[in-house]
């Protein structure tokens, strides 16, 4: 059988398969076009400014950023313990976490985005109507006179459950009005914690597209209130980039090199992909074409794999393919790619890869059992890429044709883990139970 054929039957079936991305640039261009826009590194350095701008006032209203001055950052963690459970044989490069499941106040890869677009609508309010001046102390935005004036303007978005964590908190904590339109797949806890801090939550019957979609059509009857368009948004994309200009520094505290001997293979977990598409679009232009970046999907949710199959002008969705968008890895529940990130990713990405349910459970107690970390199904999604790679005749072949497999050795695999820091003990227990129960789905 032809390797795309084979490929489409184990996608159609539900079985673990990667696609490799034969159109990525090894030079991408400096400006990246998505929708029509421009991006470029200095899109990602003014989202890591206005992050530092407004750093001083997160610290003020978000007690848990107090020790950080205000800085909502993850660790980069070593995770040689785990690498002989993933299957990693000696020789197959060294492995490590990028902890975004400890991300503060959102607990997920959300917070990045989420924060920097409320931010953004924030900076752009108060500078209009006075609240701050240029280059001013936006601390000044926590004082009950700015607050009554951002609290006559809404903030709306439709999410699974992790941006809409991350959208509510902090427009809440800003003083705005916040309506979330949670899809069926998000869970319970999710939408008591944002109906705890005064949000308002709306629940969807229907998937994450319709939930965007209802979102969508009642914030354009309003006209004080902003959309976070989690479909098409470039402030969410920018924000997520921003967190390349960390790992840098990271990578270099740690005496990690990227360069031709020493490739970073990057594995993250996809929904409707800006999260990965931002992140992966930082690396690129920071890092350069020794950084490979692969997205990581349920088995029964491959948007962003069946979009990157997909011709000019088609946008199909997994219910295309005869999949059912079913997946406890609820952030990843998404039927059909955002074209921004699918735009974008084009010249940029390495590949996708798609996980089965029991695996990501697997991992996820893999990864309590040896590095004691606590993550939920979603941020599992990443680490069957290493096996993927070395165990599929696609990843081998990839492996060859890139030249990454010639020096494996050198290499680091950085698996993104991608949220988990306020799932709820009960929550959590059930998850560990089922990972103890089942068996990871082989990756061939
Ligand atoms: C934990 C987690 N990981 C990854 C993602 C993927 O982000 P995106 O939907 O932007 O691809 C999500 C999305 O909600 C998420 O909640």
């Amino acid at each position: 059988m032809p390797d795309s054929a084979h490929l489409a039957a184990r996608l159609r079936t539900a079985q673990p398969c990667l696609w490799t991305n034969p159109q990525r640039q090894a030079q991408p261009p400096a400006v990246v076009q998505a929708l029509g826009r421009g991006i470029s590194l200095q899109d990602t350095h003014a989202a890591a400014a206005r992050f530092a701008r407004f750093a001083g006032l997160l610290a003020e209203v978000f007690p848990e950023l107090a020790a950080s001055g205000g800085v909502v950052e993850s660790p980069l963690l070593p995770a040689a313990a785990l690498q002989p459970a993933l299957g990693m044989a000696p020789g197959q490069g060294r492995l490590f976490i990028k902890a975004d499941h400890r991300l503060p106040v959102a607990g997920s890869i959300k917070a990045r985005g989420g924060m920097h677009e409320v931010l953004e609508f924030a900076e752009g309010l108060a500078l209009q109507q006075g609240l701050v001046a240029p280059g001013g102390d936006y601390r000044a935005l926590a004082t009950p006179e700015a607050r009554a004036v951002l609290g006559r303007y809404q903030v709306a978005v439709g999410s699974t459950g992790n941006l809409g964590l991350s959208i509510g908190v902090v427009a809440s904590a800003l003083g705005f009005q916040a309506t979330v339109h949670m899809s069926a797949d998000a869970k319970e806890w999710k939408k008591d914690r944002l109906r705890q801090r005064g949000v308002q939550v709306v629940e969807h019957t229907g998937d994450y597209e319709r939930a965007v979609a209802a979102g969508r059509a009642e914030a354009a009857g309003n006209p004080l209130c902003h959309f976070v368009d989690d479909e098409q948004s470039v402030s969410l994309l920018l924000g997520y980039s921003a967190a390349a200009l960390h790992l840098q520094r990271q990578l270099a505290e740690q005496g990690i090199a990227v360069d031709a001997d020493h490739p970073l293979i990057v594995y993250l977990p996809c929904g409707v992909g800006g999260a990965p598409a931002g992140v992966a679009f930082g690396l690129r232009q920071l890092l350069g074409p020794h950084v490979h970046c692969f997205f990581a999907e349920p088995v029964q949710s491959p948007c962003f794999l069946v979009q990157m199959l997909a011709g000019p002008g088609e946008h199909p969705s997994v219910y295309d393919w005869g999949l059912t968008n079913r997946t406890e890895a609820d952030g990843l529940a998404v039927p059909r790619a955002s074209l921004l990130a699918a735009g974008l990713m084009q010249p940029l990405l390495s590949g996708v890869f798609t996980v089965a349910d029991d695996t990501l459970f697997t991992h996820l107690v893999q990864v309590l059992d040896t590095l004691g970390e606590r993550i939920e199904p979603s941020a599992a999604a990443g680490f069957s890429g290493p096996a993927m790679l070395a165990g599929t005749p696609a990843g081998q072949a990839w492996l060859r044709s890139s030249g990454v497999g010639a020096v494996l050795q050198g290499a680091t695999h950085l698996v993104w883990t991608t949220g988990g820091l306020l799932v709820p003990d009960a929550q959590f227990a059930g998850f560990v139970q089922r990972g103890r129960a089942v068996q990871a789905v082989p990756v061939e």
